[in-house]
């Protein structure tokens, strides 16, 4: 009675699995869960997700102690995405979530909650950090040189304008000084 022929523990051992498999079964996968991007430009968060039905993908951004949500969708069903991200976030059906013009303030780590119908749920987490951009400090190098430029082409047309002022001050001078010299060389006459 208590010896089971191996069809059927085999069967048993088969159904177990199956279940285990069912009830285990959410897995996200991701290729980079660290990113850098520059200010202004996108990223996505790639996540390719395996699980028993329809899931309800849910982001959130935490930063410190503030944790904000970004939005929920179900893919082919609803979405529901925050208002502080309304224009800038991107919604696939495989769970991933793009974000467009970065801003420093985005730095921090974005979570995905994957939950199923029975409520199960899973998360996995991405780093981001948005970089200032190198060109913003060219540019500052960019308006020094123009300033440093222009101040020397000033300084030139002045030395110019100077050295110009300076001979017709002589000029005028000496066309001053002749009559004088008359003068004087006449006095003893
Ligand atoms: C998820 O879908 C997006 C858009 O089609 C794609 O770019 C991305 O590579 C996918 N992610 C994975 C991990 O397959
Ligand atoms: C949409 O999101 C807001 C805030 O995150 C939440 O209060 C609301 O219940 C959500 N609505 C749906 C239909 O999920």
């Amino acid at each position: 009675m208590w010896l089971w022929d191996t069809q059927e523990v085999a069967l048993l051992f088969s159904i177990t699995l199956y279940v285990c498999h069912l009830a285990g079964a959410i897995s996200i996968r991701s290729p980079q869960q660290s990113l850098t991007r520059p200010v202004q430009q996108d990223v996505l968060f790639s996540v390719d997700i395996s699980c028993v039905g329809i899931p309800t993908i849910q982001w959130t951004f935490m930063s410190g102690r503030v944790s904000r949500d970004i939005g929920a969708w179900q893919p082919g069903g609803y979405t529901n995405v925050s208002e502080d991200y309304m224009d800038r976030i991107l919604m696939y059906t495989n769970g991933s979530m793009g974000l467009s013009d970065l801003r420093i303030q985005d730095t921090g780590f974005y979570v995905i909650t994957v939950t199923e119908l029975s409520g199960r749920s899973k998360d996995a987490g991405f780093v981001l950090n948005v970089e200032e951009v190198l060109y913003e400090d060219l540019q500052y190098l960019a308006v020094f040189a123009i300033v440093l430029a222009s101040l020397s082409g000033f300084l030139m047309v002045s030395m110019w304008l100077m050295d110009k002022a300076y001979s017709q001050i002589n000029a005028w001078r000496q066309r001053r000084q002749m009559p004088e010299n008359d003068v004087t060389e006449l006095q003893p006459l």
